[in-house]
């Protein structure tokens, strides 16, 4: 697929069909993810591929929780709170894989880095006829102890990018954009 047509066809997928998505699949996905520029080539990202189910559902579970727990009263109201007490609301969407992008290194710019090859991630994806979604949702929940110790990540890790991957069910309609506010000097 020509970059550009992968550039504006690409959306966040929120519903997922159940089919699989194998190992070489997301090893190319790996594959597109470091091949993103990073600060002095420190690539500093490890990934993890969770395809248990039953982990995304501990994990979606812990992680409403500890949003919850961390919002302040003032936003314990409204469109947010509602979402994360529906128990039938998973952060995940059901997706059949997550793609944990974690940076490994220290460094003042591993998190651009790792935000880098994310979109990678999610570009090659959607080349390959793949719905991603970035859940910012989970980053909270995984950066703590616990989260960490979930996933076997050691504690020095820092979880930066949670891509769910999967087959969309239906194709989401484009999200609009502002124009983009420009300052050209000279
Ligand atoms: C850092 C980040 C965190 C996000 N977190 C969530 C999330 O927790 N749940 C979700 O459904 N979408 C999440 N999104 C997706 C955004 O809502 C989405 O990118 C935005 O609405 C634009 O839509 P598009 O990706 O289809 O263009 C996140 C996106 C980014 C970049």
């Amino acid at each position: 697929m020509d970059l550009e047509a992968a550039i504006a066809g690409r959306r966040s997928v929120r519903e997922y069909t159940t089919q699989a998505v194998h190992e070489p699949t997301i090893r190319s996905l790996i594959d597109a993810a470091i091949r993103a520029p990073s600060a002095v080539n420190q690539q500093p990202w490890t990934f993890t591929v969770v395809r248990d189910q039953t982990m995304l559902d501990r994990i979606s579970h812990a992680a409403k929780s500890h949003l919850l727990a961390a919002m302040p009263e003032s936003r314990h109201s409204g469109h947010f709170q509602s979402l994360l007490g529906d128990p039938n609301f998973h952060i995940f969407y059901h997706a059949p894989v997550l793609i944990l992008i974690s940076a490994i290194a220290q460094g003042p710019w591993i998190v651009e880095d790792c935000a880098l090859a994310a979109e990678n991630l999610m570009l090659s994806a959607y080349a390959n006829g793949l719905g991603t979604c970035w859940i910012g949702f989970a980053q909270g929940f995984l950066n703590t102890p616990d989260g960490k110790a979930l996933l076997g990540l050691p504690d020095a890790c820092v979880p930066v990018a949670p891509i769910i991957v999967g087959h969309a069910k239906a194709v989401p309609k484009p999200v609009p954009r502002n124009e983009p506010e420009v300052r050209w000097i000279g």
